[in-house]
């Protein structure tokens, strides 16, 4: 099942007296339990594409399904419920809240989710199961400043799978971060994709993503220009024809 589909995806910025075509005709499809990768240089719309489907920010044209619903008629009121029970996000500068310790961070969001109908011991619980998943169970009462960077993304990864969304979102979640340490948060993204058989669609300037990724997006000026992994695959096979004969 797709969990992701976008048609004729376009977004228009309005600069001055001129436009900027951030997206000029997206269709892309991603299936449950995918662990996609956007990669493209900068400004070819990698964020403009993971707001619109994270409904931070809505197309100029075109259709997206999120979970079999077209978001893009919703009103305000039901993409805010789309935000906050169907999608996590991961940023590449963390965002936490300085004030809160690790605990509290990750809580959060859940108690925006007054319709969660969970109790505060419920809602610490899961925070707590969530922390330890990402190997900070020694640090619940540390504020992020007392984190290393590292440690600082692997907090927002519990906060961005604390509610069990269905799909994670994360802009360049390791460009803060030294490659040691990007492709443990890599690993551990992959990891949780795994167990918790969450889809996760993240952008990257990475090139070591592509061993971890079950289909890469290659994007250039608000275009899909290539698609690498399983699609592209099948798409390869079929334009080479029968000359694979062999493999039978
Ligand atoms: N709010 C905005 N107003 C005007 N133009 C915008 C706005 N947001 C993005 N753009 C433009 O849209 C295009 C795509 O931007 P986007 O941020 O999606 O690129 P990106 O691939 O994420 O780049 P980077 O790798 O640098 O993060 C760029 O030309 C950018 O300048
Ligand atoms: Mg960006």
């Amino acid at each position: 099942m797709n969990i992701i589909e976008m048609k004729s995806i376009k977004k228009d910025y309005p600069l001055g007296e001129t436009v900027v075509h951030a997206l000029r005709g997206i269709d892309l499809d991603v299936e449950e339990g995918g662990f996609i990768s956007i990669i493209g240089p900068s400004g070819s719309g990698k964020t403009t594409l993971l707001n619109i489907i994270g409904c931070i920010d809505i197309p100029s044209a075109g259709s997206v399904k999120i979970g079999g619903e077209e978001i893009t008629s919703l009103d305000d009121r039901r993409l805010t419920n789309i935000r906050l029970f169907k999608v996590g996000f991961i940023f590449q500068t963390f965002n936490l809240i300085p004030v809160l310790n690790l605990l509290e961070n990750v809580e959060f969001p859940l108690l925006l989710m007054k319709e969660g109908g969970l109790t505060k011991g419920e809602i610490r619980k899961r925070a707590q199961k969530c922390i330890e998943e990402v190997g900070l169970g020694s640090f619940m009462d540390h504020r992020p400043a007392e984190l290393s960077g590292g440690q600082r993304q692997r907090v927002a990864i519990a906060r961005a799978l604390v509610t069990k969304p269905q799909i994670v979102l994360a802009d360049e979640p390791t460009a803060n971060l030294d490659s040691e340490t990007g492709a443990t948060i890599l690993s551990l993204m992959k990891h949780l994709n795994e167990t918790e058989k969450t889809t996760f669609v993240f952008s990257t300037h990475d090139s070591d993503v592509l061993k971890y990724a079950s289909q890469v997006i290659k994007i250039r000026d608000g275009h899909i220009i290539d698609i690498d992994g399983p699609g592209a695959a099948k798409k390869m096979k079929k334009k080479a024809g029968p000359a694979k004969r062999g493999t039978r």
